[in-house]
């Protein structure tokens, strides 16, 4: 696991988060959701495609039953959100009764994660609470409760551990600021 925090990607700025305090602070998650959800069947529900990375390793250290669910949702063009979100794919099962917990990549304007809870909202959940990866505290549009947070980043646009630019950078083991130039 990677501590570094230069990189040598042509098109990094910076790297914002190493891999090693990435990981530190998802098993700090994992542990905290264990505690809370303890006894209890939790539904994680990751909001596709940024998310997917994050939770393969929140899965990991969460230690109680834990389920895995995917919904996919869409707002955004290059770097830009385009401030309509559009559902791209359901869950394949219903979340009825379920304890759901809704892992996201990053919460910026609050868009998403706003139409996400107002969708979950009617279909009778036992309960929905909310986690991001990341979180841009600065550049909301509109309120959304984020219970589990990851990091709180400055307004910066960022790539890696699941994050895209035109779907490139999603494997860099990083979190990294992106060149105002890259990925052109
Ligand atoms: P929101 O609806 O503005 O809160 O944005 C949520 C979605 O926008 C996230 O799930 C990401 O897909 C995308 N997004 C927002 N900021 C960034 C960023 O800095 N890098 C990559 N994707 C971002």
């Amino acid at each position: 696991m990677s501590d570094r925090t230069h990189t040598s990607h042509p098109d990094i700025e910076k790297v914002l988060l190493t891999e090693r305090q990435i990981k530190a602070r998802i098993a700090e998650l994992g542990a905290q959701i264990s505690r809370d959800y303890s006894g209890r069947c939790l539904t994680m529900v990751s909001v596709l495609k940024g998310s997917v990375i994050v939770l393969g390793d929140l899965m990991r250290s969460v230690s109680g039953d834990c389920c895995v669910d995917f919904i996919g949702v869409s707002s955004y063009t290059g770097t830009k959100s385009s401030g309509v979100v559009r559902l791209t794919l359901d869950l394949r099962e219903n979340p009825e009764g379920k304890d759901i917990l809704i892992v996201e990549d990053i919460v910026d304007t609050g868009l998403t994660l706003h139409y996400l809870l107002e969708n979950f909202k009617t279909r009778g959940p036992r309960s929905v609470e909310t986690c991001s990866f990341l979180n841009k505290p600065s550049c909301r549009k509109v309120s959304v409760p984020v219970k589990y947070v990851g990091f709180d980043i400055p307004n910066e646009f960022v790539v890696g551990f699941g994050l895209d630019h035109n779907e490139r950078f999603r494997n860099l083991p990083y979190v990294g600021v992106m060149r105002s130039n890259g990925g052109k």
